[in-house]
């Protein structure tokens, strides 16, 4: 098992490896828009867990995101715990 929690209002949510993190991310307050890498409305800070996570989506790579920076709809977390700020 694995869970994201936002830093911002302190929620979080268990999930399975293979879920994508749109349902999730919504019921801890990470906002959506195009839900395909196009957009960057999800886009969070990783504040830990980095190391849990797939690797960036050619979407992500092609966003120019910083080292600690992933958009949470093209993002998984593949083991433990991963804490973001929005
Ligand atoms: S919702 Fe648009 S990039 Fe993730």
């Amino acid at each position: 098992m694995a869970s994201i929690k936002n830093n911002a209002n302190n929620t979080s949510v268990v999930i399975k490896p293979e879920d994508r993190l749109i349902e999730a991310g919504e019921k801890i307050g990470i906002p959506f828009g195009c839900t395909e890498g196009n957009c960057g409305t999800c886009l969070v800070r990783i504040v830990k867990g980095q190391a849990g996570l797939n690797k960036y989506s050619d979407k992500e790579e092609a966003f120019g995101l910083e080292e600690d920076e992933r958009l949470t709809c093209q993002m998984r977390v593949l083991h433990g715990d991963v804490l973001v700020e929005v």
